[in-house]
Parts: structure tokens; sequence; C-alpha cells
């Protein structure tokens, strides 16, 4: 399976501490954002990186180190994947971002895009998609397919929280992304909550419950 649940102390004392009920808006949505600075750092280890040489302190050539290609591309799933986006920003100031959106045909139950603004180049760019619930995986594998289409190679999912539903969806479709979780959670509930799992993320992100 193409999944990391990352390892940290850090990590899994924030994560608890957003799973708790009465986690006020404030609080849960500064706690995405540090959750997301975090997996972030997690996810671009193995960035490739190049040396350069550059003019150090006392004049000489020195050999400095710099990430080599094209910078990230950051691809927010609308509209949770927003309160991940600035904490994944605040490691990779440079990066790029794409945009997506996807709403469920009440027909088919298949998520449907409503929005797509990807940076022209993302073929040549490694991709970072951002979702805090990894839920069914529709969105996440909808976003890939939508991603590939315009030729993206190199492309890894950070969510928060995920299930083992979600990560066969995704690794079934897309057997190439790796995702990168805070947590492996249990089970959906007939309501498609996750379980334990954290509640509405948007909702509690964005203060609309
Ligand atoms: N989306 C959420 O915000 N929470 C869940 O538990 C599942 C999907």
């Amino acid at each position: 399976m193409q999944i990391t649940i990352i390892d940290h102390p850090l990590v899994k004392h924030k994560l608890s501490l957003m799973r708790e009920a009465d986690s006020s808006t404030y609080k849960f949505r500064t706690l995405t954002k540090e959750l997301a600075r975090l997996m972030a750092y997690e996810a671009s280890r193995d960035f490739p990186i190049e040396t350069i040489s550059i003019q150090g302190w006392e004049g000489n050539q020195i050999e400095g180190i710099q990430i080599k290609g094209k910078t990230v591309t950051v691809v927010p799933i609308l509209r949770a994947g927003l309160g991940m986006l600035d904490g994944v920003l605040d490691l990779i100031p440079t990066a790029k971002i794409s945009m997506v959106g996807l709403q469920r045909d009440e027909d088919t139950l298949e998520p449907v895009p409503f929005f797509e603004k990807l940076v022209k180049d993302i073929d040549e760019r490694p991709a970072l998609i951002l979702d805090p619930m990894l839920a069914t995986g529709g969105s996440m594998v909808a976003t890939i397919d939508m991603m590939k289409k315009h030729g993206c190679k190199n492309i890894k999912a950070l969510v928060l929280v995920a299930t083992p539903e979600g990560v066969k969806a995704v690794n079934d479709a897309h057997p190439d992304v790796k995702i990168f979780t805070a947590a492996l959670d249990s089970h959906l509930n007939e309501q498609g909550y996750i379980i334990p799992g954290l509640g509405d993320a948007g909702d509690k992100i964005f203060g609309t419950k």
C-alpha cells in the first residue's frame, strides 16, 4: 500500500486535539494548518536536490544545495483543502497553486468537477493534493484523474485522516500516488463520516456549523 502514516509525537498530539468535541473554529483551523505544515515536511523528504555554486560570506565560491526542477504545485480540493494550504505554503512559499472543486451528482453519486484551475505546466511539476479527509476516496480519485489528464505524473496526497476504504480506492485507481496521513482510522459510518474521525472538517475549519 502506498501510504505513509506519519509517526511523530507532534502529529499525534495535534490530531488528538482536533478530535475533541469542543474544538473551537480557531483551534481546529490552527491545528489543521500546523498539521499540514508537518505533513508537507514529511512529504517533501524525497524531493530531488542538486548542488550549486554560491558565494559564501568570505567571498569564496562554496557548494550550496537547491531543490531540483520546477517548484511543486499544491492542489487544495475545495473547500476543506483550503484549510491546509497556508501550512504547506509556510514551508514551500514558492509553490504554485492549482485548485479543484467537486460536487456530487445526485443521480450517479459520482463527484463532478465544478471548478478547475490547474497551473499550465502541471505536467512538469510535482504535485501535493490537499484534503483533510480521505473518506470514500471518490473526490481524491477524480482529482487525480483530472490532473493526470493534464499530464501530471508525480503526485502525492496529503490528508489528515484516511479510511481503509479511501486508501484502497486511491491505490486501486492510482497505485503510483503516495498518500501521507496523520492517522488511518477505522471505517466510514452510514452517513459517510469517518469513525472516529474529526466530524465535518469543512464546517469546522470555516465555522459553518
Ligand atoms: N468529510 C468530512 O469532512 N468528514 C468525514 O468524516 C468524511 C468526509
